[in-house]
């Protein structure tokens, strides 16, 4: 009997924590049919991953409150089990492919360019011909110039922006990039503490020592904002603008009049509240002005008021709100009305609010709700709410909304009378038009497709000129210049970067749909 027994614990040691046994007990409910949850990624899904992307799902990404209670060798057991490989040390190899010489980083303001998500602060997303420097005509002859392989990633859906003749790039695993824009060359990479999907604007910055230069300001997956120097790479600052710790940055900063201002969403919370035990919910969207030099906190302002004790659930737990409308996408400026528009999402938490599924207009001086102008009310949902096959959960508001976030930033734009419009699209599949100067008054609205609450509308361009019709497949490998096995995958990120002669693209979702990948593409013509 002794005997047995010894070896049984010894040949549990050896090979470590049982992968396997750890997903049937932390994961299975969610991941794995019958049960499954139709917005987690199936077994199959997860099995084309890299490890490494398990890994920093379950760390910082949107899975670290399922991950929180597992230790570092657990966490590997269950990316090693699910996709079938060893997890490596992919996400550093990053030295392959660097530029042979450093040209410092010219004036992003002067030569062709896309800085930031918008490409401006308006969020049309269309870029002006001279920028582009890019015919409709020659887009048929496009050729693929090079590809970089984004190591450690599934996911690429960090836009890239492109200044001063470098290619900045935010990645999953947290590597930022600076690359040259033409050939591709690795000029510098900085580590984030958490994954970068936004995109990365550029701009001018002067420290307190009397130091300037240019720096590209982005956010990560832990809340963090970042000015790091766009020639060196170096850090000037990093702030954490929220110490919720479902809060993370997946609309892009936006650069300003030497402010960056940071919308921060909170999805890890739609999910945690799943579990019947969860404090649910004290999360709530919001948009941090920073000095842009120092990374000092000018204001915050959250899209509804703090999260008040609402009584407890059936199990026993403190439940919270109002919490949720968090702020998915890059906000927009209108700099004539001295406003920062922000799109929010659903509420997580009872009571609903005037201020979620809506556009929201803030002060830009000073953080000030102006307005709010609600599309879809009473829309409060999270994980584990009524879907077929799923237990009851003493969290869910009394009224389970239809998820329909606001994905997409706001648009401001003209209308042909010359008044100005905020077009926004959203989830449902449709667009709405809305007044500046009443208050975000409906204009119209407009139903461009079915909707879902699945997937999301990320970045539409409302310059109908833009419209290409050219197909390139990138479901496939490709042969990288930095040496790091690519594959293309979906498009459910930005969409395509013009500028400059060239047509970057980055493929590879491997979220709630598509396929995954981790490349970003080059094309221009000869
Ligand atoms: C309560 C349900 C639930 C449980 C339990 C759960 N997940 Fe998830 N998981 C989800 C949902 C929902 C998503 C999609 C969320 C999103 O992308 O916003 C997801 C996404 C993921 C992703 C993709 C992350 C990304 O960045 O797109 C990975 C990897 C993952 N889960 C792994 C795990 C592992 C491993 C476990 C067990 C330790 C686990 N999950 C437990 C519901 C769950």
């Amino acid at each position: 009997m002794n005997l047995i027994l010894v070896l049984i614990t010894t040949s549990v040691l050896a090979q470590g924590p049982d992968g396997a046994d750890l997903f049937q007990r932390d994961c299975a409910s969610c991941h794995a049919a019958p049960t499954a949850d139709s917005r987690a990624p199936n077994r199959e899904a997860l099995r084309l991953r890299t490890p490494e992307s398990i890994v920093n799902a379950l760390g910082d990404g949107v899975m670290r409150v399922q991950g929180e209670k597992l230790s570092d060798p657990e966490r590997r057991a269950i990316a090693e089990f699910l996709t079938g490989r060893p997890v490596g040390d992919s996400t550093t190899a990053v030295n392959a492919g660097l530029c042979a010489s450093q040209t410092p980083m010219s004036n992003p303001a002067a030569g062709q360019h896309w800085n930031g998500w918008g490409p401006d602060v308006t969020n049309t997303r269309s870029q002006p011909a001279p920028q582009a420097g890019l015919t409709a005509a020659q887009v048929p002859n496009l050729k693929l110039k090079w590809a970089f392989g984004i190591p450690g990633a599934t996911q690429a859906r960090s836009q890239p922006a492109v200044a001063g003749g470098r290619i900045f790039l935010g990645s999953e695993p947290g590597t930022v990039f600076a690359l040259d824009a033409r050939t591709g060359c690795t000029y510098w990479t900085f580590r984030a503490q958490a994954g970068v999907r936004t995109a990365i604007s550029i701009g001018p910055y002067k420290n307190a020592r009397g130091a300037s230069g240019y720096a590209v300001y982005f956010a990560d997956g832990k809340a963090n904002a970042y000015a790091v120097d766009a020639t060196t790479g170096r850090q000037i600052w990093v702030r954490k603008v929220d110490e919720h710790p479902a809060a993370r940055a997946t609309g892009a900063p936006i650069l300003h009049a030497g402010r960056l201002y940071v919308p921060l969403s909170g999805v890890s919370e739609e999910t945690s509240a799943a579990k019947p035990d969860y404090q649910c919910c004290t999360f709530r969207g919001s948009v941090t002005a920073l000095d842009a030099n120092t990374g000092d906190i000018v204001w915050k302002a959250y899209t509804v008021p703090e999260p008040k004790p609402r009584g407890k659930s059936t199990t026993g737990a403190q439940l919270w709100g109002p919490a949720g409308a968090a702020v998915w996408s890059s906000p927009t400026i209108d700099t004539k009305r001295g406003a920062i528009y922000v799109a929010t999402g659903n509420s997580y938490a009872d009571p609903p609010q005037p201020t979620s599924d809506a556009v929201v207009a803030f002060d830009l001086k000073t953080g000030k709700m102006l307005w709010s102008s609600q599309v879809t009310p009473k829309d409060v949902w999270i994980l584990g709410c009524g879907g077929r096959g799923q237990a009851p959960n003493p969290n869910c508001p009394e009224e389970v909304g239809p998820d329909f976030d606001f994905s997409a930033s706001p648009i401001l734009t003209k209308l042909p009378n010359g008044r100005d419009i905020i077009v926004v699209p959203q989830k449902s599949g449709v667009a709405y038009g809305l007044d500046p100067d009443k208050k975000g008054e409906q204009v119209w609205q407009y139903r461009a497709g079915r909707g879902s609450a699945i997937g999301g509308v990320w970045g539409s361009a409302v310059d109908a000129q833009q419209a290409y019709i050219w197909e390139f497949d990138t479901n496939r490998s490709f042969e990288t210049i930095n040496g790091v096995a690519a594959k293309g995958g979906s498009f459910d990120g930005p969409g395509v970067v013009v500028v400059g002669g060239m047509l970057y693209a980055t493929s590879g979702n491997g979220g709630l749909v598509g396929r995954p990948g981790n490349v970003l593409l080059a094309f221009g013509v000869d």
